[in-house]
């Protein structure tokens, strides 16, 4: 029940989204009470590290967090621990102590928010996760409202701060992978484990989150096709750049065309240089979609960090406590489950690949003809001399099937002429 006097608040978690939340409330103190109608306050955090520095006094801690969840003096929990579990549990048990919730935690609603949200609508209880998809970017509320009468036909996002920020830094300065990441993590924007952001988990987790909006059931995670950007060099960014493109680690889904089908992929991809998308730098982020009424839309502002990330949770939050003034039941939107989608091998699309090959005669034309035979057109071409008789050629394919270009591919690497396959990604244009 809404205490109308004040709205009091418990925040899981105090690291970089759990302090910056804690301190927009403080700082925009005036501007949320204009809004809200009623002050709201912080009663206690949670976190796992008693010993760790905190820049606010030790009462407000504990490291009992089913405490903070069961604490009748607290309407609303505030999720920034991250991962599985115990954030899970503490969401659950939230609910059913009838609290609203307000997460920014992606891979818990790409996997499980489905079943949380339906429980939260039939609780009569808010559960809100703008800040899991795209950082400070307003991305989940207009997909659930102001776009919900379109039929979203593609979208396509740069979801990753961590990993755009290392293909900027490996891009304009030429750092190391391992130089990039650090600094990614110096600034607070890679996850616990950086893994989940340079091999495309985290991508997968936003890009799963906005087709289930957007389709209206939850994305088995099993079948979204996943790659990260450990394979991206900076040599191929340059022939990229040479051919017009830039290389971006993106999200994708499109309909398919068949009824409740998608396909939906993690890859790093080349983008047209006067694409929208590929001019994404840093740690921003950007969604590019197409809707049947609305046509293109872009969105795009800085995806992770403290300050944006906690704009999002306490925009969340605030709209929690307008329904709370109101004595509203909760605007939680569920969605169903099991969408099917396409597998990878059916996409069609066009396709880059560097190969390093014997520099002599013919030997362009035994890759072409194989590919040929495939039915693979060649679209454009790179090539220069490397030392002892060898020469790097890249090539450019018009659009055709993945799973022909794949298998022409794998001919392609056993003719004598070529050395080897160094890189392939797919193009978006
Ligand atoms: P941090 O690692 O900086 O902070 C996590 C906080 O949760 C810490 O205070 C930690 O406690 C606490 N915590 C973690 N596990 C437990 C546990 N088992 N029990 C009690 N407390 C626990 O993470 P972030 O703030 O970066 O991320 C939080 C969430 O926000 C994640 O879901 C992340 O994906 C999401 N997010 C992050 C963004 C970013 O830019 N960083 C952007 C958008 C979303 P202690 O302080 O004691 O270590
Ligand atoms: N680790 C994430 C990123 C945080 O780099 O984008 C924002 O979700």
């Amino acid at each position: 029940m809404a205490n109308c006097e004040r709205i009091r608040v418990g925040i899981l978690g105090f690291g970089t989204v759990g302090e910056g939340t804690y301190r927009m409330i403080c700082d925009n103190e005036e501007e949320i009470v204009q809004k809200v109608g009623c002050p709201i306050e912080v009663r206690r955090i949670g976190i796992r590290d008693p010993k760790k520095e905190r820049s606010l006094p030790g009462e407000f801690f504990t490291t009992d967090l089913e405490d903070i969840v069961s604490d009748p003096e607290i309407d609303v929990v505030i999720e920034v621990i991250g991962g599985e579990e115990p954030a899970l549990s503490l969401i659950d048990l939230a609910l059913d102590k009838g609290k609203h919730v307000v997460t920014a935690n992606k891979e818990l609603i790409a996997k499980h928010g489905s079943r949380l949200v339906t429980k939260a609508r039939k609780l009569g209880l808010d559960l809100h996760f703008e800040a899991a998809v795209g950082g400070g970017i307003p991305i989940v509320q207009p997909l659930k409202h102001q776009l919900a009468g379109n039929d979203i036909v593609k979208m396509m996002g740069v979801l990753n701060g961590t990993s755009n920020f290392i293909l900027t830094k490996m891009w304009d300065e030429e750092q190391t992978f391992d130089e990039a990441l650090a600094g990614a993590q110096k600034a607070g924007y890679a996850e616990a484990d950086p893994t989940n952001d340079v091999d495309g988990f985290d991508t997968m987790y936003k890009i799963a989150i906005l087709a289930a909006i957007a389709f209206g059931k939850q994305i088995p995670l099993d079948l979204i096709h996943r790659e990260g950007i450990r394979k991206v060099t900076q040599k191929d960014m340059h022939y990229a750049e040479v051919l017009g493109y830039r290389i971006k680690l993106l999200g994708i889904v499109e309909e398919t065309g068949a009824d409740d089908e998608i396909l939906i992929r993690v890859h790093p991809t080349l983008v047209p240089e006067d694409h929208q998308v590929a001019k994404v730098e840093d740690a921003y982020n950007a969604l590019w979609l197409h809707g049947d009424f609305v046509g293109d839309l872009m969105f795009s502002g800085k995806g992770a960090g403290s300050f944006p990330t906690a704009s999002a949770v306490v925009g969340d939050l605030i709209d929690v406590g307008r329904n709370m003034m109101i004595g509203g039941s909760g605007s939680a939107i569920p969605y169903g489950e099991g969408m099917k989608c396409r597998p990878i091998g059916k996409l069609e699309t066009r396709y880059y690949m560097r190969l390093v090959v014997a520099d002599k005669p013919n030997t362009l034309g035994r890759i072409a003809t194989v590919f040929g035979e495939a039915g693979v057109g060649l679209a454009a071409m790179e090539m220069r001399t490397l030392e002892n008789d060898l020469g790097e050629i890249v090539f450019l394919t018009h659009k055709c099937v993945e799973s022909s270009f794949t298998s022409s591919l794998e001919d392609v690497r056993l003719l004598d002429v070529v050395e080897s396959v160094e890189s392939w990604f797919r193009v978006e244009d």
